[in-house]
């Protein structure tokens, strides 16, 4: 719901709109920062016995120092991580907050506004709303971060979760997964971080949750404001 009142005389809208619930800023402020610790502590992991011998993380932009400092970061963000996700994905489907605001995604509207993002023409003056973009980018790393945490299970107790094993094909095609997750987390993060750059209006909304209407659009025009 809008946390903005209508001004009687007007039709207008003349408070402050809601545009992130505080459990959304919660979950996403926490996963960014568990994200981070995971990245840079997974990367000085796999640097002791990387996957692909032609890829390392150079040192300095890794966390833990030693391979068993990086274990202990890893395993300790891990929890924050899987419980913080297990919250959201939980409120997301029962507030309804994925379905309004993460669906539809429709081929057509994904092409679109792609192509409008592309030549500097999509509208950013509602911040209430993600664009087709936006709503495939978000369910796409969410997707990601799931498989990627049920790989790194996978690779953490190859024996307790051997099904879980067997569905990446085995231990070494779980380290795999968990890179390709990896890989896939990092790159949403660059382009996700470009994005608010160029678009910094979106940014404030997500710590204090609302944001100033734009413009002066009547009531029925912003039923979509949550
Ligand atoms: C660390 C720096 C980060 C910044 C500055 C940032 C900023 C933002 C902002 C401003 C929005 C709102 C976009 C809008 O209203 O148009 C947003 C939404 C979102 N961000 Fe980030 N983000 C960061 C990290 C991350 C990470 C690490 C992830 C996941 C890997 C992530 C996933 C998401 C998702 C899924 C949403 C949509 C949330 C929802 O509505 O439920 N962000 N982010």
């Amino acid at each position: 719901m809008s946390a903005s009142t209508l001004n009687a005389a007007s039709g207008v809208r003349s408070a402050r709109l809601r545009v992130h619930p505080l459990a959304v800023r919660l979950w996403h402020w926490i996963n960014a920062f568990a994200i981070v610790i995971m990245i840079t502590s997974g990367w000085r992991i796999y640097d002791a016995s990387p996957v692909f011998p032609g890829i390392r993380f150079p040192p300095q932009i890794t966390l833990g120092g030693w391979l068993a400092g990086a274990l202990q970061w890893h395993f300790a963000a891990m929890w924050l991580l899987m419980i913080n996700f297990a919250v959201y994905i939980l409120y997301g489907v029962m507030s309804g907050h994925f379905a309004r605001k993460m669906t539809p995604i429709a081929p057509r509207d994904v092409v679109h506004d792609l192509g409008a993002a592309l030549s500097f023409k999509l509208a950013h003056n509602d911040v209430t709303t993600y664009n087709a973009v936006q709503k495939l980018a978000y369910v796409g790393v969410l997707a990601a971060i799931l498989i990627t945490i049920l790989a790194g299970l996978a690779i953490w107790k190859p024996v307790q979760f051997q099904e879980l094993a067997w569905l990446f094909g085995g231990y070494d095609g779980a380290r795999v997964v968990h890179f390709f997750g990896m890989a896939a987390i990092v790159l949403f993060l660059i382009i996700h971080l470009a994005l608010v750059t160029l678009v910094p209006s979106t940014f404030l909304p997500m710590i204090t949750g609302d944001a100033k209407p734009a413009g002066a659009a009547p009531q029925h025009q912003r039923s979509n404001a949550r």
